[in-house]
């Protein structure tokens, strides 16, 4: 682990100390406020919980608050670009810590993925508002291939090789427009709400179609209980779904390298931005189902059409730009964390080593950006987004299970290392929260479970034929520079 501190200042694996708490703040808010809120709390509404929307929030945020606490503790002791995937080769190990890197993947890549699609989506809903059809072949869930998806991915890696101070000022303008239009529809909204649309605020609990099979929650599945919705289990189950909306706390913790003083910021810049999130995200779903009856909501562009349903469509455009503004910078931060995720999985040898190069000119790992960029774009282009969140969520889910776990075990390993954040009732809040993510996984469904299985036993696949061999801990580089034995 301390190599893992000492090798972020090695000349040419250097990454510039540029942010402040306040920065770090502002990248938060700019990857979490984005399709979970934008998109998401319609689905939710009409297909899970209905206008109990909010308490399925309230529950991911717990979970996610409490796997917050753990992220802080970790990014203020190990502050080193990478995330969970650093955490867990500083603490359990090389292969956990592939293990970790090759998941985070499905939530920085596909997450960023899947969020430029949504991004298409408004876009040609926008374009549509000035007069501009785009044939659907070119957009939307039914496309060959989604050029306006593509072309956002590579407008963001062109931005992301040029520099994260750059980056960071794109993101910090449009930050402002995006929180502006989200008060909007709180402030507007409001003067729409109607009682009625609160009756029921639970729905009852019916069985439907859809949720059988592989759709049903995989604890519906394993306890054997017809598969429903509405009712306690569709909030449960919304809130496996809307944790997409807080996804991007934890990539605030991938800038560990190039923030000013990271033991202090960085758990400052967490919790704050999960705060702003959660108060944000329970005031819009309420003033959203109180606008609209939940059973008529959009499940594309809720946010807008509820404005539509009320007779203000100048208002749907307003709340649309915001979108389009907001989704960007959440794929420019989904884009850099899986950059500097990379960047230390090729620095310790588990990947290519020469990708971890930095660009003389710009401080930026240049050449992991750029692959990535086209991966992220290609996949984009090609997969419509309908189960790719599903997936993200199982994976970042996943990753918060390892990260709490990791707490406790650095706790125990290096009781003496300087920490500027502690877990507050250790370890019992870390254990806590290992459950709720865990619970939250068991309410996804059981073909999103399968999946994820699948893209698991792929990434070990990988590891013993090119990483276990190239690493800096177990393969030849180690054994050259004599530091480690092998066994
Ligand atoms: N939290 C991010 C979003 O809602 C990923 O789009």
């Amino acid at each position: 682990m301390e190599r893992s501190i000492r090798e972020t200042d090695e000349p040419g694996n250097r990454l510039r100390r540029e942010l402040s708490a306040l920065d770090l703040t502002v990248f938060g808010v700019g990857v979490i406020v984005g399709t979970g809120i934008f998109v998401l709390t319609g689905k939710v509404a009409k297909e899970n919980a209905g206008p109990a929307v909010a308490l399925s929030f309230v529950v991911a945020a717990i979970a996610c608050g409490l796997a917050a606490l753990c992220y802080a503790e970790f990014a203020s002791t190990v502050p080193v670009a990478g995330s969970a995937y650093t955490f867990s080769y500083a603490t359990i190990g090389e292969l956990p810590a592939w293990i970790i890197g090759w998941d985070l993947m499905l939530e920085l890549a596909l997450g960023a993925a899947t969020v430029a699609v949504g991004w298409s989506g408004y876009a040609k809903a926008l374009l549509g508002d000035l007069g501009w059809n785009l044939p659907p072949s070119i957009v939307g869930e039914k496309a060959t291939f989604n050029v306006p998806a593509t072309l956002i991915v590579l407008v963001v890696t062109a931005l992301l090789v040029l520099g994260v101070k750059i980056s960071s000022r794109v993101n910090a303008a449009i930050v402002a427009i995006k929180i502006t239009v989200v008060l909007f529809v709180i402030v507007a909204g409001l003067f729409f709400v109607r009682a009625a649309n609160y009756h029921p605020f639970i729905p009852k609990a019916v069985s439907t179609a859809e949720v059988h099979g592989g759709k049903a929650p995989l604890i519906q599945v394993l306890f054997g209980y017809t598969p429903s919705t509405y009712g306690w289990a569709g909030i449960f189950a919304g809130a496996a779904i809307v944790f997409f909306a807080f996804i991007g706390f934890d990539v605030v913790a991938t800038a560990a390298e190039e923030t000013k003083k990271p033991q202090r910021d960085l758990p400052v810049g967490i919790i704050t931005s999960l705060v702003v999130c959660t108060v944000l995200y329970v005031a819009v779903s309420l003033v959203v189902v109180g606008m609209q009856n939940y059973r008529h909501l959009s499940v594309d562009a809720p946010l807008a059409e509820a404005f539509k349903a009320v007779g203000h469509s100048g208002f749907a455009t307003i709340v649309s730009v915001g979108a389009l503004a907001g989704l960007t910078t959440v794929v420019l931060i989904l884009m850099l964390g899986q950059s500097r995720v990379f960047f230390a999985m090729s620095r310790d040898g588990l990947l290519p080593p020469g990708l971890a190069h930095v660009h003389p000119r710009f401080g930026t790992p240049y050449r992991i950006t750029i692959i990535i960029g086209v991966v992220v774009a290609l996949i984009a282009g090609l997969v419509p987004l309908s189960a790719l969140a599903d997936l993200v969520n199982i994976g970042t889910l996943f990753a918060f299970v390892v990260v709490s776990i990791g707490v406790v075990i650095l706790r125990r390993t290096h009781p003496g290392l300087p920490r500027s954040f502690r877990v507050p009732a250790s370890p019992i809040a870390a254990i806590l929260a290992v459950l709720a993510c865990g619970y939250l996984m068991l309410n996804l469904p059981a073909e999103t479970w399968l999946r994820f299985l699948v893209w698991m036993i792929i990434g070990f696949a990988v590891y013993f034929v090119y990483g276990r061999r190239n690493s800096r801990v177990g393969g030849p580089r180690a054994e050259a520079e004599g530091s480690v034995p092998r066994g």
